[in-house]
C-alpha cells in the first residue's frame, strides 16, 4: 500500500483527481469503478473542472458504481443513481450507455448481481477503483463480517451505517435497510485501487484498514493483499496511523526520484 497524507480535504481531492485523470489520458476507454458519499465529492468536482478547463475527455470511459440502496428508484433524490448524475455524470461528456450502477429495483436480485459481475468482465475488468471507507471499516457496503472474497450481492446495512447515512434522509427510519453492493472479491480484482478518507471520524477505520490485521471485521483491511493500492488521507484521517513518518519518508523518496 502506498499511503499519501495530505494537509486537507482539498489536497486529497486534487491528488485523487490527478491519478484518475492520468489513468483516463493513458487509456481513454478506461473502466473506472466509482463511489458515492461525501468523500469523493471533491474529487468529482476537480474532474469536472479538468473536463471544462483542460479538455479531459470522458467520452470513451466506462464506469461501474460500487453499490446502490435496494428498494428505491433511480430518480429518488437519495439514490446513488441520482447522486452520480447530479454530482458527476451530468457535468462531463460521459456516454450514458457506458454507465453502470446496481439496480435498486431489481426483481430477481440474484440474477441481477450475476449479470453485474458479467458486465464488469465483458468490459475488460476495472482498471481503477475509487473507494471511500465507512467508520466501521467497510468498503462499498461490505459491512463487518462480510466475506473478504464476496461477489456482488444484496446485503443488510449495519446499524452504524444506517445512523451515518440518516443525515441525507428526513430521519433514520427512511434509510433503506438493504443495498446491492460489489463484494470484496469483485473490488480486489480491480487492477488499481484508490482509497480516500478525510476527517477525524475516519481515523480509527484507516488505522485498522492500513495497519491492523486482515479481518472480515474491517473489510477494508483486505486491501493489504492487493498489489496496487494508493491510500490518500488527510492529516485528520491519518492521525491514528503509527507509521505516519515512514509513509511520508517513502513518498519523499518516490517524489524525489520521480517514481
Ligand atoms: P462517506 O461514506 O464518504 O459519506 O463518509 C463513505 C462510506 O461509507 O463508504
Amino acid at each position: 500500500m502506498r499511503v499519501i497524507i495530505t494537509k486537507d480535504y482539498e489536497e486529497m481531492s486534487i491528488r485523487a483527481a490527478r491519478i484518475i485523470a492520468e489513468q483516463i489520458r493513458r487509456k481513454p476507454n478506461s473502466v473506472l469503478g466509482l463511489a458515492t458519499g461525501s468523500t469523493p465529492l471533491g474529487t468529482y468536482r476537480e474532474l469536472i473542472r479538468m473536463h471544462r478547463e483542460e479538455g479531459l475527455d470522458l467520452s470513451k470511459v466506462v464506469t461501474f458504481n460500487l453499490d446502490e440502496y435496494y428498494g428505491i428508484a433511480p430518480d429518488h433524490p437519495q439514490s446513488y443513481h441520482y447522486f452520480m448524475l447530479e454530482n458527476f455524470f451530468k457535468h462531463v461528456n460521459i456516454n450514458p450507455r457506458n454507465i453502470h450502477i446496481p439496480d435498486g429495483l431489481a426483481k430477481d436480485v440474484k440474477a441481477f448481481c450475476e449479470s453485474y459481475e458479467k458486465e464488469i468482465k465483458k468490459a475488460g475488468g476495472i482498471d481503477l477503483q475509487l473507494l471511500g471507507i465507512g467508520r466501521d471499516g467497510h468498503i462499498a457496503f461490505n459491512e463487518p463480517g462480510s466475506s473478504l472474497m464476496g461477489r456482488t450481492t444484496l446485503i443488510a446495512l449495519a446499524e452504524e451505517t444506517i445512523k451515518d447515512n440518516a443525515r441525507f434522509f428526513k430521519n433514520e427510519k427512511e434509510v433503506p435497510r438493504l443495498a446491492i453492493t460489489m463484494g470484496c472479491g469483485t473490488i480486489m480484482e480491480s487492477r488499481r485501487i484508490l482509497l480516500l478518507a478525510n476527517g477525524e471520524n475516519k481515523a480509527d477505520a484507516i488505522a485498522a484498514a492500513v495497519e491492523g490485521p486482515i479481518t472480515s471485521q474491517v473489510t477494508a483491511s483486505i486491501l493489504q493483499m492487493h498489489p496496487d493500492v494508493i491510500v490518500i488521507v488527510d492529516e485528520a484521517a491519518a492521525s491514528k496511523l503509527k507509521r505516519k513518518e515512514y509513509y511520508k519518508h517513502v513518498n519523499k523518496i518516490l517524489e524525489e526520484t520521480g517514481f
